[in-house]
Formats: C-alpha cells, sequence, structure tokens
C-alpha cells in the first residue's frame, strides 16, 4: 500500500515538474532569440550587406530577416555577461571570395569572440568601432586587400590575442608615416616580407611573441634608422642579415635577445 502512494506521489512531482518546466521554457526561448543583442546585430550585419560588392558563391543569401543566428558564417552563443540571452559570438566568412568594405556598424556586435574573414577581397579601413569590441579574441583578416596604413585599431581591441595580418606587402606604403611597429604577441605567422626593409624610418621594431617563421630577409639592411630589434619567441632561423647594425652600432644598445632569431 506504502508503494501505491509512493508511485502516486512520484507521478505527481513529475506531472508538476514538466508543467512548471514547459511554462518556464517558453518564454525563455523566445527572449533568449528575441533581445536588443540580436536586433543590434540584424542592424550591423544589415549594413555590412550594403557595403558588399560582389559575393559569387552567394555566402550572404541566407542573410535576412531577423533570425540572425539562421545566417550562413554567423554563430550564436549565450552572452558572456548574461547566459539568458542569445547573442552573436562569431563570424566566420572565411574563404567566401566576398568584395566589399567593412563598415563602422560592425562596432555593434559588442559580443564578438572571433571574427574570421580571411581569403575575401575586402578593402578599406578597418573599422575604428573595433575598439568597442571588448571580447574579441581572434582577428583574421589575412589574404584580402586592404591597404594604406598599418591597422593602428587592432592594437586597441582589449581581449585580441590572435591577429593574422600576414604582414602585407603594403605595408611599404607606410615607409613615411610608421615610426615604430609593435606587434608582439598577436599571432603573426609566416616570414616578413621583403618590403619590410623600405621601413626606413622605422625606429622600433618589435614582432616578438608571434610564430613568425623563415630568414630575415636581406633588404632588412635599409631599415636604416633602426635602434630597437625585438625579435624574441618566434621561429626565425638564419642569422641578422649583415648591415643591419654595423653602421652605427653604439645606437642600437637596445637590441633585446638578438640571440633569439636562432631556432630552437
Ligand atoms: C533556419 O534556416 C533553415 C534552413 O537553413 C530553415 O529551414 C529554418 O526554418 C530556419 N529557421 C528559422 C527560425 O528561420
Ligand atoms: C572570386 O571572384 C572573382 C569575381 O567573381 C573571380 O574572378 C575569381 O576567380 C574568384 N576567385 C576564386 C578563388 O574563386
Ligand atoms: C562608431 O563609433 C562612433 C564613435 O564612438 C559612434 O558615434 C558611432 O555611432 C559608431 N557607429 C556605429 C555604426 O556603431
Ligand atoms: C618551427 O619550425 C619548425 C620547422 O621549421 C617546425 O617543425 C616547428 O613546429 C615550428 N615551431 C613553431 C612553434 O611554430
Amino acid at each position: 500500500m506504502a508503494s501505491y502512494y509512493l508511485d502516486v506521489l512520484i507521478h505527481w512531482v513529475f506531472v508538476v515538474v514538466i508543467l512548471l518546466i514547459s511554462l518556464k521554457l517558453k518564454p525563455l526561448e523566445s527572449q533568449k532569440l528575441n533581445n536588443p543583442r540580436l536586433m543590434q546585430a540584424h542592424a550591423a550585419l544589415e549594413a555590412w550587406t550594403h557595403c558588399m560588392t560582389s559575393d559569387p558563391n552567394k555566402i550572404t543569401s541566407t542573410w535576412s530577416g531577423p533570425n540572425v543566428c539562421n545566417y550562413t558564417g554567423i554563430y550564436c552563443a549565450p552572452a558572456p555577461d548574461d547566459s539568458t540571452i542569445f547573442t552573436v559570438a562569431g563570424i566566420d566568412l572565411k574563404n567566401a571570395n566576398i568584395s566589399g568594405s567593412l563598415p563602422e556598424d560592425l562596432g555593434l556586435l559588442t559580443d564578438l569572440d572571433f571574427f574570421h574573414i580571411n581569403s575575401n577581397r575586402f578593402t578599406g579601413p578597418l573599422p575604428k568601432n573595433f575598439t568597442k569590441l571588448a571580447y574579441l579574441y581572434e582577428l583574421d583578416i589575412s589574404f584580402n586587400q586592404f591597404s594604406g596604413p598599418f591597422p593602428q585599431v587592432v592594437l586597441a581591441i582589449p581581449s585580441l590575442r590572435y591577429l593574422d595580418i600576414s604582414i602585407p606587402s603594403s605595408v611599404a606604403k607606410m615607409k613615411d608615416t610608421l615610426n615604430e611597429i609593435i606587434i608582439s604577441n598577436t599571432g603573426l605567422t609566416g616570414p616578413l616580407p621583403q618590403e619590410i626593409g623600405y621601413l626606413d624610418k622605422v625606429t622600433v621594431f618589435d614582432v616578438s611573441f608571434n610564430r613568425l617563421e623563415g630568414e630575415l630577409p636581406g633588404t632588412m639592411q635599409g631599415m636604416k634608422s633602426l635602434e630597437q630589434l625585438v625579435l624574441k619567441h618566434n621561429n626565425f632561423s638564419g642569422v641578422v642579415p649583415t648591415g643591419i647594425f654595423e653602421t652605427a652600432a653604439d645606437r642600437y644598445s637596445h637590441i633585446d635577445n638578438i640571440g633569439c632569431i636562432f631556432k630552437r
């Protein structure tokens, strides 16, 4: 008899729990997908589509309507500061061959954790409002057609730990403006481009704590103003090309860890 009452009790407890869950779930689900941050994200992505001039593979053909979490290349997740709502956490449009530019409106994607647009044909500057992306951790804009000055904005993105801009050959165009290149600990990969040697006004060149590799280009002899060269914690091979530091040895008293250029 006791076991019968126990069964009935368990049955009702079960029913009540299911009822509570289903009552609670409905508003929660709709709140998750219908909140101000996703509406902001919608505005940002809509503005971006207006800045795209060609999308030959029709990657963004799914980019319509308010449900941005369903767009190709857009990844949603619980917000970093409020797990009850969904927000856009990542964008991955790599290899999409899209041309166009990046609007300032992308700064509305305040919870973005990664932004990968490598291997497209984007041009123009990086939005200044990228500095508002407090959680942005990975930025990969390599293999695009960005040009002009080094995107200083990337140095002001607070959480950034991985940056792949594959130092573009166009770095040479910054010849007259760039005095210091400090791109430390940002995940740079690959060899340094030959064009780095045209930067004859650069006094500080610091690419330490990256994953750069290969030999230092001989053209670095052209970096005639160089006072400080910091290469430590990379995977360079070979030796420092002759001629970089021989001309005015006393100016180069701050050379830091030059020995670290040797592969270990
Ligand atoms: C999401 O997209 C899929 C197709 O990609 C579609 O079947 C589904 O209805 C969409 N969901 C919403 C809520 O728009
Ligand atoms: C990218 O698109 C352009 C223009 O449609 C085309 O000429 C080019 O071949 C495409 N590149 C790749 C790698 O598909
Ligand atoms: C970009 O940032 C500026 C300056 O903070 C702000 O006035 C502007 O509204 C932002 N633009 C967008 C589209 O977020
Ligand atoms: C450094 O380069 C060597 C080969 O050149 C490679 O085996 C090694 O994985 C690289 N290390 C890093 C940290 O990239």
